[in-house]
């Protein structure tokens, strides 16, 4: 027994909502008091529409480790590792110039885009498919016409991911960086923005999700104020898509850059950047190719697709999009809107069990969605990270600071949260 855990009372799961799955004491209890429905020793869970034990069984690697590292990369499942088996084998098989495979392949493209789009409540004119987030975030700021002295309002969360391309438009263009403090994500991003905006401030960039801290920050606040002020709004959603539910034309985001390989459990090489369909004409795209033309006369005509299409250049992995899209497809199957509330609320029982724990500070605020982030007093992260690691629990470390981040997705189970807690609690 932990030393964390002194009572099954104290293991109990606090405050969870009908349709919760434990695993752990599965076929040893008839009557459950969540109201949840046995059928042959699994749950059928009221927001999920597979059962726990269906889906980590589709996912090896959430049952081989208690997997909390989804933030990097989540659990792939073995439905998409078909899917990119079986376009490789038809590749091998037909040869990649096999005209109906090659026609196929342009499908498969468009498909995808639907999907990403389906997901994310933007048409699929606004989506242009990356290859991760950087690439997205990296487009729309090359896009715009800046001019030296111009002013991006980023924050103190963000990842190289925003820095990285900041720091390029900075160092390039003369474009003038500056920094609100939202502390751990708690503080009103609102008022922070009002005190450093200023006649020269072009865009607000920021994350949805900190990778930092966990916070989950106004995005359709921060949208509209910034669309009031005729301000770009550009949105690292590298923590956030999958993970919360999104709607983004009505969000009014300008940008919005997505990973497929995090929380929604692609391979990696797919993403997918959004620009609002009212803002498209006023971006520019920095590569051009083959799969931005829409029709080339004599020289110089030259006629780019109209749409987001006009940002992808040329060449793609059909058998990465294929995995891509069965694993959207997986999701769908799973429920979003399931896996959004279980996402939120595993963290939010792994935060609150961590809360009890001497010596433990939690750092995430409490507007979060999966990802939890935790200092254990008088112990290097490093050192916690490897204690975790050797009980085979993956979480990792946030770089220059004393924290460790988990990341709870939707297909770890209820015990994977106990042990993980009596994973940080337990030293000898
Ligand atoms: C907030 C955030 N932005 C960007 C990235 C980089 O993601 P990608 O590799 O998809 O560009 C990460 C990855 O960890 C992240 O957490």
């Amino acid at each position: 027994m932990s030393r964390f855990f002194t009572s099954s009372a104290a293991r109990s799961p606090r405050g969870d909502p009908v349709g919760t799955v434990f695993p752990g004491i599965s076929g040893r209890r008839k009557n459950r008091p969540d109201g949840a429905r046995w059928t042959g020793g699994c749950v059928v869970t009221e927001e999920l529409r597979m059962s726990l034990d269906q889906i980590r069984q589709e996912m090896p690697a959430a049952m081989r480790w208690i997997y909390m590292n989804t933030g990097t990369t989540g659990p792939l499942p073995e439905r998409a590792m078909r899917a990119v088996e079986k376009q490789t084998a038809a590749e091998v098989d037909r040869g990649r110039i096999d005209p109906e495979l090659h026609q196929r392949v342009s499908e498969l493209k468009e498909t995808l885009r639907r999907a990403w789009a389906e997901l994310t409540g933007a048409t699929t004119a606004s989506i242009a498919l990356t290859q991760n987030t950087t690439e997205g975030i990296g487009l729309a700021l090359a896009g715009l016409d800046w001019q030296a002295g111009d002013e991006v309002i980023t924050t103190n969360l963000e990842h190289s991911g925003v820095i990285m391309p900041l720091y390029l438009l900075a160092s390039r263009k003369g474009v003038q960086i500056r920094f609100i403090d939202l502390g751990v994500g708690e503080k009103n991003m609102i008022a922070a923005l009002e005190q450093a905006v200023t006649s020269r401030t072009r865009m607000i960039a920021f994350s949805h999700v900190s990778y930092q801290t966990g916070a989950v920050l106004p995005m359709e606040r921060v949208a509209s104020w910034a669309r009031e002020r005729g301000l770009w709004t550009l949105v690292d959603g590298a923590q956030g898509v999958g993970a919360l539910p999104l709607n983004l034309k009505q969000t009014g985001v300008d940008f919005y850059a997505m990973p497929g390989q995090k929380w929604l459990c692609g391979p990696e090489g797919c993403g997918a950047l959004y620009i609002a369909e009212d803002r498209l004409e006023q971006v520019q795209p920095t590569l051009v190719g083959w799969a931005g033309l829409k029709q080339m006369g004599p020289w110089p005509e030259v006629v780019l697709h109209q749409d987001a299409r006009k940002f992808e250049v040329a060449s793609f992995s059909a058998p990465l999009f294929a995995g891509m899209l069965e694993s959207l497809r997986f999701g769908e199957d799973v429920g979003w809107t399931g896996i959004y509330r279980r996402t939120h609320r595993l963290a939010a029982r792994f935060r609150s069990l961590l809360g009890e724990v001497p010596g433990v500070q939690v750092v995430t605020p409490d507007n979060h969605a999966g990802l939890v982030s935790f200092e254990v007093q008088g112990r290097k992260p490093e050192e916690v990270l490897e204690r975790l690691r050797s009980r085979g629990i993956l979480m990792r470390i946030i770089p220059r600071t004393p924290w460790v981040r988990a990341s709870l997705g939707f297909f770890n189970s209820e015990e994977d949260v106990d042990r993980a807690v009596e994973g940080v609690a337990e030293w000898p």
